[in-house]
């Protein structure tokens, strides 16, 4: 740490070119995919593979299994889905990989496209006999609007599925993103016998082990090999392989970075097929950190003094310490645990005393962090998602997070009134942590605020904390609005309040017009053509 003056947030030459390697061996990637195809599998297959947990389900949880990455919230043990966000960290060969997790159940969205702004890659995971699904679509619309470039798995070749060539026109039929096999199964779904190595010719083969073994045995061999001992599966897949050579189907690492084209892996994450071809791809192709723009259009260079920007807030994690956890992605310097950063919001000092990595229920102190790595930073009471932190001169901020245009609205009471001042604390904790957005108006009052959320378990989720946490019990009361505006110009309010529709006000300060539906929308554009209202950013 020569020459570096963590409290002033300091940085030689030394430093500098320190934190430009450390930048380039990092790798920070989140999986997208649709409940069910498989990411808790692929999770502990990764990690396994960098031997960071030492038995298979240490991850997932469920099954009675040991759960390590976000079982947390009793509800999400309740109902075996995952919920929060956290981030695994671990070293692979030279390269430092940091997954960041995504809750997975499809309601519970709004969290998900968050952690994507904390990412340069994506992992987009297909179940083999599903396709591209519903929570997959979606969240891939998020990687498209930030132009993350996706690497596809496709999951489960190891039981019948759907063909391959009809997943790759899948693919680029209903996203337009260009498929750029580097593997080509030999055998169909459930016949699996192992893939053809598109890069090198070879023969990757598959050997299921016995019955309940969980790995299979994985031999390599070259394409004269193979087509001796495998026969005509081997000579199919190469006349596959050719075909798509001709359609254009190779490999271009600009396109793909681009996120124009999408490299595509053949495999079986319970049965770890595949998965180190995965974790060698990411290595080899996945973006490095690169200089994060800030809110002027300008881009903070990575060996600027640290900078960081929090996509997640989490409270509770630890019902011992009740503690609040901000989740923050370096983008700038190196991070040494105790330096005092600026929260740019505020303008105030924030000490990192107790900085920590965090995954699941496990934590560990964290010393020192580089671009890409994930921070969590302990008793953020002020840290809201979005902010900027930032050690030295000059300041910076980082554009804020996008809101997601909420589809449910309710509004919300404590049951009992003796407990107004818990309710109120609870309230602003969830909105801080962006659990709901919360809007008011004077004409509903403090008492009455409106929950609004992406999707409805973000209620529940609500009501469980508010409960848990805050000892308060909620009244929710479901609002029938569906549609909404921002609101260019607030003195333009009195021409949208009235019975199917209303103009709330965000946490954040926009005023967000609701109607019942479109036509009670078309209605009021009809009668006020001037009236400014947009659609709201990322409404995805
Ligand atoms: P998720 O996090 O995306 O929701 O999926 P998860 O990993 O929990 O996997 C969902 C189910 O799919 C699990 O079965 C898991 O074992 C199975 N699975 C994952 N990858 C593969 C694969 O490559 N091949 C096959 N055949 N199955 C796979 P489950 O019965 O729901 O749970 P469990 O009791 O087996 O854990």
């Amino acid at each position: 740490m020569a020459g570096n003056d963590p409290a002033l947030g300091r940085q030689t030459k030394n430093d500098e070119s320190q934190v430009i390697r450390e930048a380039a061996r990092r790798r920070t990637f989140a999986v997208i995919s649709h409940p069910d195809a498989g990411k808790s599998t692929l999770t502990e297959a990764l990690a396994l593979h960098a031997q960071v947990i030492s038995e298979a389900g240490a991850v997932h949880g469920k099954g009675g299994r040991k759960g390590v990455v976000s079982d947390w919230l009793e509800m999400e043990k309740a109902r075996g889905i995952s919920i929060t966000s956290a981030a695994l960290q671990f070293a692979y060969g030279d390269t430092v990989i940091n997954l960041l997790d995504t809750p997975g159940h499809s309601d519970f969205s709004e969290d998900t496209y968050r952690v994507l702004a904390a990412v340069d890659c994506a992992v987009m995971l297909l179940d083999a006999a599903k396709g591209l699904e519903p929570q997959t679509l979606k969240l891939f619309d998020v990687c498209r609007h930030r132009n993350i470039p996706v690497i596809t798995f496709v999951n489960k070749w190891d039981r019948p599925g759907r063909g391959a060539l009809e997943l790759c026109d899948e693919i680029s039929e209903r996203i337009s993103l260009r498929p750029m096999p580097l593997t080509w199964p030999v055998g169909e779904a459930g016949a699996f016998k192992g893939v053809l190595d598109r890069t090198d010719g070879g023969f990757i083969g598959f050997t299921r082990n016995a019955a309940g073994a969980s790995r299979a045995t994985i031999q390599t061999m070259t394409a004269d090999e193979a087509a001796e001992s495998v026969g005509e599966e081997w000579e199919q897949a190469g006349e596959e392989s050719e075909l798509l050579s001709i359609s254009g189907a190779d490999m271009d690492y600009d396109e793909f970075l681009d996120a124009k084209a999408t490299p595509v892996l053949f495999g079986s994450a319970v049965l770890n097929f595949g998965v180190k071809h995965l974790l060698d791809l990411l290595v080899e192709l996945a973006p490095r950190p690169t200089p994060r723009p800030d809110v002027d259009g300008g881009a903070r260079s990575l060996e600027a003094p640290f900078s960081a920007f929090v996509f997640k807030v989490q409270t509770g994690m630890d019902r011992a310490h009740r503690d609040q956890v901000a989740f923050a992605r370096v983008c700038s310097g190196r991070f040494d645990r105790g330096m005092v950063v600026t929260h740019a919001a505020s303008g105030r000092p924030f000490a990192t005393k107790y900085a920590q990595q965090v995954f699941g229920q496990q934590r560990s102190t964290l010393d020192v962090a580089y671009p890409g790595d994930v921070i969590g930073l302990v008793n953020a009471s002020n840290l809201r998602v979005g902010d900027t932190l930032y050690a030295g001169k000059p300041k910076v901020t980082f554009p804020g997070l996008p809101s997601f245009a909420p589809r449910h609205f309710a509004t919300v009471a404590a049951k009992d009134p003796g407990r107004a001042k818990q309710f109120r604390r609870g309230v602003e904790q969830l909105e801080q942590e962006g659990v709901v957005q919360v809007l008011r108006s004077d004409r509903r009052g403090e008492a009455t605020p409106i929950f609004a959320a992406v999707g409805p378990m973000q209620f529940e989720v609500a009501t469980d904390r508010l409960q848990n946490e805050f000892g308060v019990t909620i009244l929710l009361n479901h609002l029938p609005y569906t549609v909404v505006r921002r609101l260019g110009d607030p003195n333009e309010r009195k021409l949208i309040d009235g019975h199917s529709s209303e103009v709330l006000t965000r946490g954040d300060g926009a005023e967000l017009a609701l109607f019942t539906d479109d036509i009670t929308l078309r209605l009021l554009l009809r009668k006020h053509p001037d009236v400014k209202l947009e659609s709201l950013a990322g409404g995805v």
